[in-house]
């Protein structure tokens, strides 16, 4: 079922914890996303602002949820604010949640015009000494545009410029970096949809393909299963393609010999899986290949063992390097000597692993948590770690997504072929049967 909701007393609950976070007479507002304009008349498909789909539930544009707990009308302590529905243009647009029908999904009791939001806005914040605006907080986040949520927080400084103001992302953050029971299983649900793409794959790759073939391979799988979509634009890099981190364009005929990365996953109900896996064309490394990719395996599974509470993504970091650095020199690509001379501001192992080992998945394949906070049981990060030498026309990673539980990290992807043997032996079973 495409369209899979949580009950909503998964998002009540949400709600009730934000609030215990609060300051008393505070007023917390979160937005939608807008509506991307594609080109001319056309929009980009919709996708909800993370933390108000986890606090309310509600996929639709031009939404706020305001939290007012100690407001005295007990009626206007949550109210959704919504377009309204209009018959003409949901003739076009499709189905607009009616007042009822936003209750039933959110269990937000108050629903109204969203066009009455600012005069609301005099009553609401004239009961509250803080406001908490919900603004995206993500570090890496690089756009010119002026978003809902910026262009409200703007508006309501002018409008209230001597309340308190306080970030609500950085409270939503603490909530959503350990997942509850159901927000697992939907992860897993979509680590499953992910596997069933890579399995696809494997019984299809071959030389004389091009990466796009490759690529309506996964979103076949991935949307036949149900799935909203892909996580993320699907990365599948064949050759020294495999060198450029987030290749995307899959336009490259595959030769015969070379590897192919995939990274590529599924995204349900807004929760997100995130694989990466490297495949010979031919189905059979070349012992080069299978030196590279063996070396990538035993870091990824160093990696994954001390992936548990009370380290942080930085300490990850920093052990990740100390791995590389002995798989490096063991592959012959550094000495020890070169090591102890080496620039403390140009360390050697960067030349061949240039990005991040772990982040955090969920809601936003990037998803929130600080990277020096430590894990706690209920995170779930990937382990992505890779090898790319441009030199060699060869890129290898290898991604699962693992679960933070108090003794030994859970492995979402356990299932899904990592083993030089299996992929091969999948791989030429594929090419026997053929
Ligand atoms: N697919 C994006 C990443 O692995 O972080
Ligand atoms: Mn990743
Ligand atoms: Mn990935």
């Amino acid at each position: 079922m495409k369209r899979i909701f949580f009950p909503c007393a998964f998002h009540a609950e949400n709600r009730k914890k934000l609030i215990n976070l609060l300051p008393s007479k505070s007023l917390a507002l979160v937005f939608s996303n807008d509506r991307m304009p594609r080109s001319g008349d056309l929009y980009f498909p919709f996708r909800q602002n993370s933390d108000l789909f986890y606090l309310s539930g509600i996929v639709q544009a031009k939404t706020i949820l305001a939290l007012c707990p100690a407001h005295p009308q007990p009626e206007y302590r949550e109210i959704l604010f919504m377009l309204q529905p209009d018959a003409a243009r949901e003739t076009r647009e499709g189905h607009r949640l009616t007042g009822e029908e936003a209750t039933a999904v959110s269990g937000v009791k108050t629903v109204m015009d969203v066009e009455h939001f600012r005069w609301m806005m005099d009553d609401l914040a004239c009961s509250s000494d803080h406001i908490y605006a919900d603004i995206e907080e993500n570090v890496k986040r690089d756009s010119e545009l002026r978003t809902f949520d910026l262009r409200a927080a703007g508006w309501l400084k002018s409008r209230f410029p001597l309340h308190r103001y306080g970030r609500l992302a950085t409270l939503t953050a603490q909530l959503r970096f350990v997942k509850q029971p159901e927000e697992i299983q939907m992860i897993r649900s979509a680590c499953e949809i992910t596997r069933t793409a890579f399995d696809r794959i494997l019984g299809r790759t071959a030389a004389g393909m091009n990466e796009y073939e490759l690529e309506a391979e996964l979103t076949f799988e991935i949307l036949r299963n149900g799935a909203t979509g892909h996580a993320f634009p699907p990365i599948v890099a064949s050759g020294k393609n495999a060198c450029v981190l987030h290749y995307n364009d899959n336009n490259r005929m595959i030769c015969d010999g070379e590897l192919v990365l995939f990274d590529f996953g599924a995204e349900l109900a807004g929760y997100n899986s995130d694989c990466s896996r490297t495949i010979p064309v031919s189905g059979r490394f070349s012992a080069r290949q299978r030196q590279l990719y063996e070396a990538v395996l035993r870091v990824f599974r160093n990696v994954r063992a001390i992936m548990k509470p009370g380290m942080s993504i930085e300490q990850i970091n920093l052990q990740t390097r100390r791995f590389w650095e002995e798989e490096h020199v063991r592959l012959g690509l550094y000495s020890m000597e070169d090591l102890r001379r080496q620039d403390a501001d140009k360390p050697l192992f960067r030349k061949y692993f240039m990005h991040g080992v772990t982040h955090t998945l969920g809601l936003d394949v990037h998803d929130v948590g600080d990277r020096r906070q430590p894990l706690q049981p209920g995170a779930i990060l990937t382990c992505e770690p890779g090898i790319y030498i441009p030199e060699e026309g060869t890129g290898i990673r290898l991604e699962n997504d693992i679960l933070i539980t108090p003794s030994e990290p859970i492995d979402l992807m356990e299932d899904i072929p990592v083993e030089p043997d299996e992929i091969e032996e999948r791989m030429m079973t594929r090419i026997i049967e053929n």
